[in-house]
C-alpha cells in the first residue's frame, strides 16, 4: 500500500482508527452487536487523511463508503478487529472509535432451530478482549498518542475520565449516547474531550467537524512531542 504523501501538519503521520459496531455470532444467521452507524470514526479517519496522516481504518460491519485516501481493513468481530488493530501498528496515533460488542457466546455451526415446546435457548456470554486498552499497554509498540471514545447514558463525565484510567489510554472523548440525543446515527455529536490536563466542552458539532477538530488537536499534540 503506497501512496503520494498528502502535505500538512500529519504528514508521515501514520495513524490507525477503529470504527462501527462489531458482530459476534450467535450462529450462521444470528448476532449480537452494539449500536453503531460508524460515521463518527469514520469521519475521524477522513480528517487525519486530510491533515496528511497514512490512515488505516480498522472498521465492523458499516453501510458507508470507504473514505477516500484510507486504507481500510473490514472485520466482524471484536477479536478480528483486534488483531488487524495489532497488524497495523505501529502508529503515531490511535483512535478507538468503534463500538466494540463487550460480550461474545461460543456460535453454534448450524442454525438454533426454535422448539415445539417454545423454550428459548439460553446464551453463555464471555468477555471480549479490549482493544484500546491492549493499545494503550502495547509498551515499545504503544502509539505516542492512544485516544477513546466513553459512550455514556447518564454520570457522562464522571464515567468517562474513569474509564481514561482505567484503560491507561491518554485522551478520552465523553459521548452522551442517551437517546435523546439522537447521537446513534444521527449527523452530530456533543462530545467532552478530556485529557491529563483537565475537560474541555466542545459544541454540538457534525460529526465531521468534530472529526476535524480532534484531527487537529492530534496534530498539535504530536508536533509538540516530535520538539519536545
Ligand atoms: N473499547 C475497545 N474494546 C472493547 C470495548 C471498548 O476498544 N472490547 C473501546 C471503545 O472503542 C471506546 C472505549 O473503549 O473507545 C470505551 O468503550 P465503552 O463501551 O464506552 O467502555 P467499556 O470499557 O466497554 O465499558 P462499558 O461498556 O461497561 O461502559
Ligand atoms: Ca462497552
Amino acid at each position: 500500500f503506497a501512496r503520494a504523501a498528502a502535505p500538512g501538519p500529519l504528514a508521515g503521520r501514520r495513524a490507525l482508527v477503529t470504527s462501527g459496531p462489531t458482530h459476534e455470532a450467535i450462529d450462521p444467521v444470528r448476532y449480537i452487536a452494539n449500536r453503531s452507524s460508524g460515521k463518527q470514526g469514520h469521519a475521524i479517519a477522513a480528517a487525519l487523511t486530510a491533515l496528511g496522516a497514512e490512515v488505516t481504518l480498522v472498521s465492523g460491519p458499516v453501510a458507508l463508503d470507504d473514505p477516500d485516501g484510507v486504507r481500510v481493513i473490514r472485520v466482524e468481530s471484536a477479536r478480528e478487529m483486534l488483531e488487524a488493530c495489532r497488524a497495523a501498528l505501529p502508529a503515531d496515533v490511535a483512535v478507538c472509535a468503534a463500538a466494540v460488542a463487550d460480550w461474545r457466546v461460543e456460535a453454534a455451526g448450524q442454525k438454533i432451530k426454535k422448539t415445539a415446546e417454545g423454550a428459548a435457548p439460553s446464551l453463555s456470554f464471555t468477555e471480549n478482549p479490549d482493544i484500546l486498552a491492549t493499545l494503550s499497554a502495547a509498551g515499545p509498540e504503544r502509539p505516542a498518542l492512544v485516544v477513546g471514545f466513553a459512550a455514556e447514558t447518564e454520570n457522562v463525565l464522571d464515567h468517562a475520565a474513569a474509564k481514561r484510567a482505567r484503560k491507561g489510554c491518554d485522551w478520552i472523548l465523553a459521548n452522551d449516547v442517551s437517546p435523546a440525543t439522537g447521537t446513534f446515527g444521527g449527523d452530530r455529536n456533543t462530545l467532552h474531550l478530556i485529557t491529563a490536563d483537565g475537560m474541555e466542552d466542545w459544541p454540538t458539532l457534525d460529526k465531521a467537524d468534530a472529526a476535524a477538530r480532534l484531527a487537529d488537536r492530534i496534530a498539535h499534540a504530536l508536533t509538540a512531542t516530535a520538539a519536545a
